[in-house]
């Protein structure tokens, strides 16, 4: 996720308004940033590695001329925070420039031939295929208009383009693809970003582009064509009575709530992770004789079900294991044979480095999936996937949780087909339902959303909870049991639910309160029996299972049924209503979900 914006201004210089939407999208991404005008018939541009701020300090971003620009905040998806990789990206003459939210699937493919007709190519970027292209429209004669459109149609992925070139220095061209992007209008000045955060300043008045449209937008008009047919679209103005706060957080009262919702996009994204890079993880989990998972916190119960998915649809058997346990547990074992798969969504968490550095030192493979390229994560481990999932401001992970089971998911699938051990059918089953996942989550947001919050004015009364779950539904168990008491504070407990009747049921009496996780799949008969164990003994149920299934509701004191999907699959879905019961419990109990008390976002001591 970055952040994209432009403005468009009759007279005066637009430096200053550039600079000041970008800090209001710095939320979106702050590892590198820049910002193009058009001054004289020429395009200027400032752009580096490091937070706005301090690129400011070196470069002065407000010492641009010109009465047309876009800029761009950064959280790299291909190519490291650096100089050349940050945006805008310019064309071969230097007279056109990009700025670019999103991933482009066929960019190597686009880039090889652009290459081919000798484009020199300066970062490692998906985005810079993107100003050749529009290059190549423009020397045969194109208008910027058409140039873009053109391009767009070349196109895979996801995408918010804005896009400014010296030959016509009276608009910005902007293009949307899955990415967000909004038009605003002012007196004598139009502007163009991400989201509102960046306009709110300047105008209430907005235009919301739709998937697969495309703008042309001067400093008092803007026209809105169908990147398919060409053919012009009217979209409604919308007034917005949003004050700055609401804007950042997308009119949501809270990141957290705005990171939940999030979601489907987020896990689009994840969807179209590189494939190199997968195989190359792929490649040496393969190799592993011992294979270990570790990480802390929410990345553990990723952990957790990633070990599930490699063994069931790789037959690979992988151990997670609690980071800051690793070194006592397994540290004298590991050798040259051991692969480690350290998940960490910030990169830096203590506990996995440490036990990194000490693999390290005894020859282990190390591999990462983590959320943040340049973290420590990514210079330690020899090969590693990002996430994708854009920065998470919540202190709670959500988005990041459910993007890591994607990944692991990806890698599953990959194994899968590397070691041939299950047969084709089961392995395009997985794939198709994999592509499901962002719409199923999608619904799913819909379903639980009035329900828990419902059910929260009740839950923000409970002095204790238990939260079961058999199979892969131990790890969604165990998830929802931290959402919820890292940001309620009601001490909870999980367990697999069959071992529950091992000593956890003595704490049952009248009345407390039991969440199931209850998918209908392979362990669904065996839950069954253990929802009886504790309704015996007065416990009030409450399932989170499968749309139609009479049977688990008819058990159950409270239920909400979602869609159903492959069994490996279920604690992408069945997260998601537990993610908003810990948010909206919070709520009701008086307290902050983007801040919980005690916690830091990124735990750098052991
Ligand atoms: O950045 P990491 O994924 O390594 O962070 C691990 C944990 O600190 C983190 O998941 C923590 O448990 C969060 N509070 C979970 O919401």
């Amino acid at each position: 996720m970055c952040g994209i914006s432009g403005c468009i201004i009759k007279r005066g210089n637009v430096a200053n308004i550039l600079y000041s939407s970008l800090k209001r999208l710095e939320y979106r991404g702050y590892d590198s940033a820049g910002v193009s005008t058009i001054y004289q018939g020429q395009l200027l541009v400032k752009k580096d590695a490091g937070k706005i701020d301090e690129i400011h300090s070196r470069l002065n971003l407000l010492d641009l001329p010109g009465n047309i620009g876009i800029a761009h905040t950064r959280w790299a998806t291909h190519g490291a925070p650096s100089q050349v990789n940050a945006h805008p990206h310019l064309d071969c003459t230097g007279s056109i420039a990009v700025v670019h939210n999103g991933v482009l699937e066929n960019f190597l493919e686009l880039k090889q031939e652009l290459e081919a007709r000798k484009h020199t190519f300066r970062s490692k970027t998906d985005t810079e295929v993107i100003v050749h292209l529009i290059e190549e429209y423009i020397k045969i004669g194109k208008k910027l208009t058409e140039a873009v459109l053109e391009t767009t149609r070349k196109l895979r992925g996801s995408y918010a383009i804005a896009v400014i070139y010296a030959g016509e220095p009276d608009k910005i061209v902007v293009a949307r693809n899955e990415s967000p992007l909004v038009i605003g209008l002012a007196k004598d000045m139009n502007l163009v970003a991400s989201d509102v955060a960046a306009l709110i300043e300047y105008t209430n008045r907005v235009v919301f582009l739709e998937n697969g449209d495309m703008a042309t937008v001067t400093a008092d008009t803007f026209q809105i064509i169908r990147i398919d047919t060409g053919i012009p679209v009217e979209r409604k103005i919308t007034e917005l009575n949003w004050t700055l706060e609401m804007a950042t957080k997308g009119g949501y009262p809270h990141f957290m709530l705005k990171e939940i919702f999030d979601q489907p996009n987020v896990l689009r994204e994840a969807l179209r992770i590189q494939e190199k890079y997968l195989d190359l993880l792929t490649e040496f989990l393969d190799r592993g004789r011992d294979v270990f998972l570790i990480a802390s916190g929410t990345s553990y119960n990723a952990c957790i079900v990633g070990s599930y998915m490699f063994s069931k649809l790789a037959r690979l058997s992988a151990y997670p294991v609690v980071a800051s346990e690793f070194i006592e547990n397994y540290g004298s074992s590991i050798g040259v044979d051991t692969v480690i798969l350290a998940l960490s969504q910030s990169g830096e968490t203590a506990d996995v480095l440490t036990s990194l550095d000490y693999a390290r030192y005894r020859a282990a493979t190390i591999i990462g999936i983590t959320n943040v390229l340049g973290s420590t994560l990514t210079r330690i481990a020899r090969a590693y996937v990002l996430q994708n999932a854009g920065p998470e401001i919540g202190v709670a992970a959500t988005k990041t949780f459910t993007s890591q089971l994607m990944v692991l998911a990806l890698l599953a699938l990959r194994l899968a087909r590397k070691r041939g051990k299950v047969s084709q059918y089961e392995i395009d089953e997985f794939q198709d339902e994999l592509r499901s996942i962002p719409q199923l989550v999608e619904k799913t947001l819909e379903i639980s959303n009035e329900p828990i919050k419902k059910l929260s004015r009740e839950a923000a009364r409970f002095s204790s909870m238990f939260f079961l779950g058999r199979g892969i539904s131990y790890a969604t168990a165990l998830e929802a049991r931290l959402k919820v008491m890292e940001l309620s504070y009601i001490p909870s407990i999980a367990y697999p639910a069959g071992e529950s009747k091992h000593g956890p049921i003595s704490v049952i009496e009248e009345g407390y309160p039991v969440f199931f996780i209850a998918p209908n799949d392979e362990t669904r008969k065996y839950l069954i029996g253990n929802i009886m164990e504790m309704k015996a003994r007065g416990a009030r149920i409450y399932c989170v299972g499968s749309e139609g299934d009479e049977e688990v509701k008819q058990l159950s004191d409270w239920f909400l049924g979602l869609p159903t999907t492959h069994s490996l699959l279920s604690p992408v879905v069945y997260i998601i209503p537990f993610q908003l019961l810990a948010y909206y419990t919070s709520i009701e109990r008086g307290y902050d979900p983007d801040k919980p008390r005690n916690l830091a976002k990124s735990v750098t001591v052991l």
